[in-house]
């Protein structure tokens, strides 16, 4: 089944990379139940690359679980995850090696596929590193995708190619669920923001069945674990999970979710956010008002229900006294005698009620969003 809504879940690789374990996948499904992680709709837990051992089984040619970090094999870690209420997830590539140097799924899909099946992975992450030059990368995303098909189990195929061999134009017809569109990810503003600008031109492309993923959230890992940069401010993650929110990618927690802290969790359990993420229709995003770099843009989405999701930015390095927008640019000439009647996502208030244009002076890397429903002015 190809997914309706941006997938939501948790990914090992940002705080973890190779360090995963049964105790710690377990652990993780706990805190994503107990801290209400699962009940805000973020369902999947994968585990990424470094899971294996690091070569392949002699006689059966399987991907065998690395006996010290998986003492129990892969089955029963997975049981647990689903015993939680949440769904499992695995990890491989299209290469002969993973990029981290595991065996890769090259020539193997379907063994490998069968043994997803055999875990119970509801989920692929399919890398893209030692694909051979000579392989084609559609076809070898058609094929594990029919691997999966043909597995009997229901796994949905997360393609991750980061943006390379114009995916755009084949991706959906492989049967992927989701798609990386982009390089990896860091802890820090310049790595999120250049991630966001890189795709405006491709959120076009995203949509039901097949969504664009900007790769793991780094929100709330504060400068530790394994893709630590120069970490973010409380303000610089709240403008990361805005941005991911408003422009319907999938929404993968990488931090490290047993010891979240209460302004993360809060902030990935916003309910007005998670609402424009996972609105009914999934329409894309436009610019709304362009700014010469795109830093200070506004954007518009429009959502079910007759609302309209705006958001202005901020991701230059300086203050900016009036972010701008007309209305008449989402389609509200000042002629039609109507006004915007907003809340403001980060606090549910009542914002009050705007005709003509809105001015807005944010902070450098900060950004406001609202929801907003059409009124008489
Ligand atoms: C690639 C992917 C990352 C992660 C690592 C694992 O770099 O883009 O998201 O899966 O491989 O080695």
């Amino acid at each position: 089944m190809l997914p309706k809504k941006p997938p939501m879940g948790f990914n090992t690789w940002n705080t973890f990379g190779p360090d995963i374990s049964d105790a710690m996948i377990r652990e993780t499904a706990d805190a994503m139940v107990e801290k209400g992680l699962r009940d805000a709709g973020y369902t999947y837990l994968v585990i990424d690359d470094c899971w294996s051992k690091r070569q392949r089984d002699p006689v059966t040619d399987k991907i065998v679980a690395d006996p010290e970090k998986f003492p129990q094999g892969m089955k029963a870690v997975s049981d647990y995850v689903h015993e939680k209420g949440l769904k499992f997830g695995m990890y491989s590539c299209a290469g002969v090696r993973t990029c981290a140097n595991y065996p890769g799924s090259y020539d193997h899909e379907f063994l490998d596929a069968k043994t997803f099946a055999e875990y119970g992975a509801d989920f692929l992450k399919y890398d893209y590193c030692y694909k051979p030059d000579y392989a084609d990368g559609s076809l070898l995303y058609r094929r594990i995708s029919m691997a999966l098909q043909s597995s009997g189990r229901d796994i949905l195929l997360s393609a991750c190619n980061w943006g390379c061999d114009d995916v755009y134009s084949w991706i959906r017809s492989t049967g992927a669920g989701m798609y990386r569109s982009t390089g990896d990810i860091t802890d820090s503003f310049g790595s999120f923001r250049d991630i966001f600008l890189s795709q405006l031109d491709n959120m076009k492309y995203n949509a039901p069945g097949c969504f664009n993923d900007m790769d793991m959230l780094t929100v709330g890992m504060r400068n530790r674990g394994n893709v630590a940069a120069k970490g973010c401010s409380d303000l610089e993650y709240r403008t990361e999970f805005a941005l991911w929110c408003f422009f319907g990618v999938p929404l993968m927690l990488g931090c490290d979710v047993r010891s979240i802290d209460d302004t993360t969790l809060k902030l990935v359990t916003n309910p007005w956010l998670l609402r424009i993420n996972q609105d009914a229709e999934c329409r894309s995003a436009f610019i709304a008002h362009k700014d010469r770099d795109n830093l200070c843009n506004v954007y518009a989405r429009l959502l079910s229900n007759n609302e309209i999701a705006i958001m202005f930015t901020n991701l230059s390095d300086h203050p900016h006294g009036e972010v701008w927008f007309p209305l008449d640019a989402i389609g509200i000439p000042p002629e039609a005698g109507k006004a915007l009647q907003l809340t403001n996502c980060f606090t549910g208030e009542d914002a009050g009620t705007v005709k003509e244009y809105m001015l807005l002076p944010l902070e450098a890397h900060d950004c406001a969003v609202f929801i907003a429903k059409v009124v008489d002015a």
